[in-house]
């Protein structure tokens, strides 16, 4: 089996409100999209990378990951994420059959995570989602006043996982789930927030492998503190 991974790196990064692009944001003088694209290749069972990132990046972009030890596509990315994650399928070269889709936004997925979740592809599951186990009480809540909200009831939270890239697909299982659910990939309100669920609702099984925290999302400024820790060149 050949897996090729699509990064995406194409997002404003809204919430962390930096001047640059959040995947274009450094850590240690590195981007975050080159720090993400290195921590995939780590474990050395990728083959190739799409990386999807704002079009007027893609020469900034094809320049910061010229070294990367493996052939690497540089295309533009849409308004969503899932037009982003289409983009870069569309750009996968053809001998790829296991696809990981990942997020720029989270810089230092540990091989071994990246590992059992191809793993887990290669032992037959069409779909596998790295995730962690909730740690916060989760309650379900009402509409507000502008004060407050309140309580409606506290969800039982054993059987809930918070969800991390990469996750890993049969290609043909992912670009089929894309393709039914074009029509909503160009909208933040209408697309997916991540691709194991457009692959849910073609009634294909996802399965759970276990995540870990350094795979943790960068998206508020204190998110970036907490990964620059997690930099390979931080002390
Ligand atoms: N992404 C993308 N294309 C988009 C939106 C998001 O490729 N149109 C990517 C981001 O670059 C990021 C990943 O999807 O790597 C997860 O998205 P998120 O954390 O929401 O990043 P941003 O959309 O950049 O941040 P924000 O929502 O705060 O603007
Ligand atoms: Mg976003």
């Amino acid at each position: 089996m050949t897996v090729a991974a699509v990064l995406v790196a194409a997002g404003s990064g809204s919430r962390l409100g930096h001047e640059l692009p959040k995947a274009f944001v450094p850590l240690g003088g590195v981007p975050l999209v080159v720090h993400a694209a290195r921590s995939l290749l780590a474990s050395g069972a990728v083959s190739s990378l799409v990386v999807v990132v704002p079009a007027d990046r893609i020469a900034d972009a094809r320049a910061a990951l010229a070294d990367l030890p493996c052939p690497v596509a540089v295309v533009a990315g849409g308004a969503a994420r899932q037009a982003s994650v289409a983009a870069g399928l569309a750009a996968l070269p053809d001998e790829a059959d296991v696809v990981l889709v990942h997020d720029a936004a989270r810089p230092f997925p540990p091989a071994d995570l990246v590992d059992r979740v191809i793993e887990a592809v290669r032992a037959g599951h069409p779909a596998v989602v790295p995730a962690l186990p909730v740690t916060d009480t989760i309650k379900r809540v009402g509409p507000g006043d502008g004060t407050g909200e309140p309580v409606l009831q506290t969800v039982p939270r054993g059987a809930l996982r918070a969800v991390q890239t990469p996750q890993g697909f049969a290609r043909d299982v992912l670009v089929a789930a894309h393709a039914a659910a074009a029509g909503s990939a160009h909208d933040e309100s209408t697309a997916a927030s991540d691709d194991a669920g457009l692959v849910e609702a073609q009634g294909v099984p996802v399965w759970v492998v276990p995540g870990d925290e350094r795979a943790a999302k960068v998206t508020t400024p204190s998110d970036l503190s907490l990964a620059a820790l997690r930099a390979p060149d931080a002390s």
